[in-house]
């Protein structure tokens, strides 16, 4: 990518894109963070300004909003590619909202190719899950592993991974990346950013992490009855810096135009959630409380990586241990206990383009 290019960033000031952008501005790379902060807060741009030393080109954007996307493209010419986050992601409300969540992530994501295809940008990077291979039959998972996602949050994923491929497909000229994480984890070492979930934390790390400093008072294991080494179930925690390297390695990728490719970004290692218990406790230098307790409905028993295509294909490798992973949480979640709450979330009128 030439230094004068620009890299759109949907929902850069989400957990995973505030990091990503952070890595784009550390390598030199332009970026333009679009963000309808509807889950995320404008505080996390300017946290991302306090670590890179460097200003931030931010607007406040819906991907639906075809217009003020195509006024952005517009505004900016030399942006060449986009890496796509913006999107809703709470597992057990995509299965009480479905229609929101296909709106949207399906549409949105329509929208935004359609606007990407009006201005002849034909690279993209795509915020996938491993949630897209369901219950897997083999573990560790290749991307070669059947989908088939068990809920409407994994389908928007899964049907989007189509969309983009057919997209490719049908114009040889297009390359995408789409890349699958298993479970990010941890902030970022500055200790000024990290996950800022909204009201109670669905994932396993930021409820762990609200019970250490005693917002919550104790982590509910979800089942203890799974074919495991400790009975609870498995998953992959990446850091999420090293998650956010690798979508810099999947842009490089692109400058190869290989079409259209999924890749799965995580570690290779399982963890059990009592082993994750064990390993916060460890970060934090106390137990955690935890009680036992029914299994989670939806949940699968393991969902590890197999990342050997990343690894040999992106030359990009999962880096960050499990302890530094637990230590960097810790550090975020106890100097800044409420998250990003206590900071004005909304952006400044003059960044907001909004035509619906
Ligand atoms: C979930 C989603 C996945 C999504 C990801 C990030 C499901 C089935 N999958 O992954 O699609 O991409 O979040 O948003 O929901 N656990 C507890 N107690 C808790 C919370 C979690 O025991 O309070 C356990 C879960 O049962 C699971 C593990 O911890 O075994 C990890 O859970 P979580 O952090 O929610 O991630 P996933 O379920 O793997």
């Amino acid at each position: 990518m030439s230094t004068s290019s620009s890299v759109l960033v949907t929902g850069g000031a989400g957990y995973i894109g505030s990091h990503t952008v952070i890595e784009l501005l550390n390598s030199n790379q332009n970026v333009v963070i679009i963000d309808n902060l509807y889950n995320s807060s404008f505080e996390a741009v300017r946290r991302i300004e306090t670590i890179t030393g460097k200003k931030v080109t931010f607007y406040k954007v819906d991907i639906l909003d075809k217009k003020a996307l195509l006024q952005v493209f517009n505004q900016h010419p030399e942006i060449s590619s986009v890496i796509h986050f913006a999107g809703l992601k709470a597992v057990g409300e995509s299965t009480k909202i479905p229609l929101d969540y296909y709106h949207n992530n399906i549409t949105g994501t329509i929208t935004l190719l359609q606007a990407m295809k009006e201005v002849g940008i034909k690279n993209i990077v795509f915020s996938s899950s491993a949630t897209v291979y369901g219950d897997p039959p083999v573990i560790p998972i290749p991307e070669t592993s059947p989908i088939g996602s068990t809920n409407p949050y994994g389908r928007t994923k899964q049907f989007i991974e189509s969309i983009i491929r057919d997209l490719c497909t049908a114009n040889p000229d297009w390359n995408a990346a789409l890349l699958r994480y298993f479970n990010p984890a941890g902030a970022h070492p500055s200790g000024i950013l990290g996950e800022n979930p909204l009201g109670v934390p669905n994932n396993l790390m930021p409820f762990l992490s609200q019970v250490a400093i005693g917002k919550r008072e104790y982590l509910s294991v979800f089942g203890q009855d799974y074919p495991t080494r400790d009975g609870t179930a498995i998953r992959d925690y990446i850091h999420v810096v090293d998650l956010a390297k690798g979508h810099l390695a999947a842009l490089k990728k692109l400058d190869d135009q290989p079409g259209c490719v999924e890749y799965n970004l995580g570690t290779g290692q399982g963890s059990t959630v009592l082993e994750m218990v064990q390993a916060f406790s460890k970060a934090v230098g106390r137990d955690l409380p935890y009680k036992i307790m029914d299994r989670r409905p939806g949940d699968v028993t393991n969902l590890t990586a197999n990342p050997t295509k990343a690894n040999t294909e992106l030359d990009w490798k999962a880096e960050i241990d499990l302890d530094t992973t637990c230590a960097s949480l810790w550090n975020w979640q106890s100097k800044n206990p409420n998250g990003l709450e206590d900071c004005p979330g909304d952006a400044p009128p003059e960044l907001v383009i909004k035509y619906i």
